[in-house]
């Protein structure tokens, strides 16, 4: 696909898709990362003499205006990371966003609001698709965390004009490709989280990609039952006991090692301050549940880790949320962490809570790349093709 760099931008309309679906809370942004990560695009864009006209969803309002759902909400945001004013259509297509857009200069960023707003973004409708693509000359598709939806403002606007990546989205794309691609070997793979059952299809493809898989978090007890261990009264899902079974096999004829939990920290309760034990993983009292693994497990995930080139790490390796079950999670973060920095290893992370997580251990800002997205990670982590990026033109 073409990059920013190939495109001359000056005194052209540049169709922005960015994903700016930020979390707020008491109608602020609590975390602006995504912002963040696209400025270094909207900037190369005003800069080049071009205009920009953001687009985005927001949420999941389901093709109704929802005041809760207005991008509005995210404009000022969008403004302080900035540090330029940004305009603000009320509707992605017809006339609020043809006369804002015909009111643009060169160097100018405006916000149209939520693509969601309308049920056609959703099924990718070719009249909405139509709409947005007649406001500008150029698409840049800079949302690879949206890249797993084949919307209207994803691959619709692609298909009917000039486009090209914008550099989150080859930044994304480039550190995946290093991860996963054509790695550095061995490459490792943590996967946490609670079910087994949401990344089957993740799991399966792992195994053929990285030579070694830790299993952590609610995972792992699923396939500690597998084994014929006892868990207590841990999370699991022990109708996917089969299918545990049968990674597990595929696992080993692929040259894959899988690697679970050889201690474990248990406790009554899953809640602040609970009493807990650390314990052999043979030895889960019948009244405790499993929420994190011990210090056996994180040395030996050290260990591993230090003779490993590539990581790939989505999911907590325990119910990290609550003290003291973070501890595996932060130690074993953190030694990625330290080896990254050492040059040692190409640390890669993304998906749900693991950005979350690392945050917590203070170590996603020492990893070589946090990815931005949640579910196109896991798509991609299972090897599947982003519509989104396949939409965009080779
Ligand atoms: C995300 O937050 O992962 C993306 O913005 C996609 O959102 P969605 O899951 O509502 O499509």
């Amino acid at each position: 696909f073409n990059t920013l760099d190939d495109i001359a931008f000056a005194g052209r309309t540049a169709l922005v898709r960015v994903d700016i679906n930020v979390p707020m809370a008491n109608g602020r942004v609590t975390d602006a990362t995504r912002i963040d990560r696209i400025l270094p695009t909207i900037r190369h864009i005003t800069e080049a003499g071009g205009k920009v006209v953001l687009l985005a969803h927001f949420d999941r309002p389901k093709g109704q205006r929802v005041p809760e759902m207005s991008l509005s909400l995210v404009r000022p945001a969008l403004e302080a990371a900035l540090g330029h004013p940004v305009g603000f259509a009320e509707d992605c297509i017809g006339m609020p966003a043809k006369k804002a857009v015909a009111a643009m200069e060169a160097g100018d960023v405006l916000l149209l609001e939520n693509t969601r707003f309308h049920a056609g973004e959703e099924k990718n409708d070719k009249m909405l698709a139509a709409g947005i693509a007649a406001l500008g000359d150029i698409f840049v598709n800079d949302a690879f965390s949206a890249a797993h939806r084949a919307h209207a403002s994803t691959t619709g606007v692609a298909e009917l004009m000039e486009n090209c990546a914008g550099r989150l989205m080859e930044a994304e794309l480039t550190a995946l490709e290093k991860a996963l691609g054509t790695p550095e070997r061995p490459v490792a793979a943590v996967v946490g989280g609670a079910k087994v059952s949401t990344k089957l299809d993740l799991l399966s493809n792992l195994i053929g990609r990285v030579d070694h898989l830790i299993i952590g978090g609610g995972m792992a007890n699923t396939f500690l039952v597998a084994q014929g261990r006892e868990i207590g009264t841990s999370l699991a899902e022990r109708d996917m006991t089969d299918t545990a079974r049968d990674i597990m096999a595929k696992a080993s004829d692929a040259g894959c090692t899988i690697h679970l939990p050889r201690d474990i920290v248990v406790a009554r309760e899953f809640a602040e301050g609970a009493a807990s034990e650390t314990l052999p993983v043979d030895q889960c009292p019948a009244d405790t549940m499993i929420l994190d693994a011990g210090p056996d497990t994180v040395a030996a995930i050290k260990e591993l880790f230090a003779g490993c080139r590539t990581l790939v790490w989505n999911g907590p390796l325990g119910a990290f949320e609550i003290a003291p079950f973070d501890m595996a999670t932060n130690a074993a973060a953190r030694a990625a962490a330290e080896l990254t920095e050492a040059g040692a290893l190409i640390s890669v992370a993304g998906g749900g809570d693991t950005v979350a997580a690392l945050n917590k251990a203070g170590a996603a800002e020492r990893f070589s790349y946090v990815s931005t997205a949640g579910g196109a990670f896991l798509e991609w982590l299972e090897g599947k093709t982003l519509p989104g990026v396949a939409a965009l033109e080779v």
